[in-house]
């Protein structure tokens, strides 16, 4: 807990190690950004990600980081340079990329975010890996091959560890656990789309506590 002070910069392991799974958060009211991370630290989760898909989502990471220290915000969908410099400026610790380039790359060290970038084949995992990104999102997990897919690379890419996202639930998230380079999923099972809409708080804490069951999949 006290190694995540907002003074020290993370590093990917620590992002995916803190809990089973990181919750990608779509949030379209700047009101409902505090109340969502609150359900989700009551359910047992800090490490928050937060999709950069709504005009509304820098300044929830902004409010999120503010007021909630307990918490670990980050930025999802980072897609360019300019992100991930305004998810750093409003706060994030750590950034998402759904794809690898050298500039998101770049500007996530530049603004000393944690950065787990999403890859799909071979070719990207080397991209990423020859640029020292060696914790990366496999996305979309379920898609682009899923379990399998994860065995197939841990023969040449022993070295790397993985956080599938796309498609994953609580029902096929201990396959993926189970994986020994896996170290955590990623999905947003745990805030369905019309959760914070109907201020349904509660069902979120219910949805991220049921996840604490995955833990002892990774220890
Ligand atoms: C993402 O947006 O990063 C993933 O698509 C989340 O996938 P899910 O909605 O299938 O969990």
């Amino acid at each position: 807990m006290d190694t995540m002070s907002s003074s020290t910069p993370l590093t990917a392991l620590q992002v995916m190690q803190d809990a089973p799974v990181i919750p990608v958060i779509v949030l379209n009211d700047v009101a409902h950004a505090v109340p969502m991370a609150r359900a989700l630290l009551a359910g047992g989760i800090r490490m928050l990600e937060v999709t950069l898909r709504t005009p509304q989502a820098l300044a929830c990471i902004e409010a999120i980081a503010r007021e909630l220290p307990a918490a670990v915000v980050g930025a999802g969908t980072v897609r360019s340079k300019a992100d991930a410099q305004a998810a750093a400026n409003a706060g994030a610790r750590f950034a998402v990329s759904p794809g690898y380039t050298s500039a998101v790359g770049q500007a996530c060290r530049d603004a000393g975010l944690a950065l787990l970038p999403g890859v799909a084949t071979g070719g990207e995992i080397m991209a990423a890996s020859e640029e020292g990104f060696t914790e990366l999102k496999f996305f979309p997990a379920v898609q682009a091959g899923g379990v399998a897919m994860l065995k197939a690379w841990g023969g040449p890419f022993f070295d790397v560890k993985f956080c599938p996202t796309g498609g994953i639930t609580l029902q096929n998230a201990p396959d993926f656990l189970a994986l020994p380079n896996v170290v955590c999923v990623g999905g947003s099972w745990l805030v369905p789309a019309n959760t914070a809409e109907e201020g349904d708080w509660g069902r979120v804490t219910r949805l991220a506590s049921e996840t604490a069951n995955l833990r002892h999949l990774k220890l």
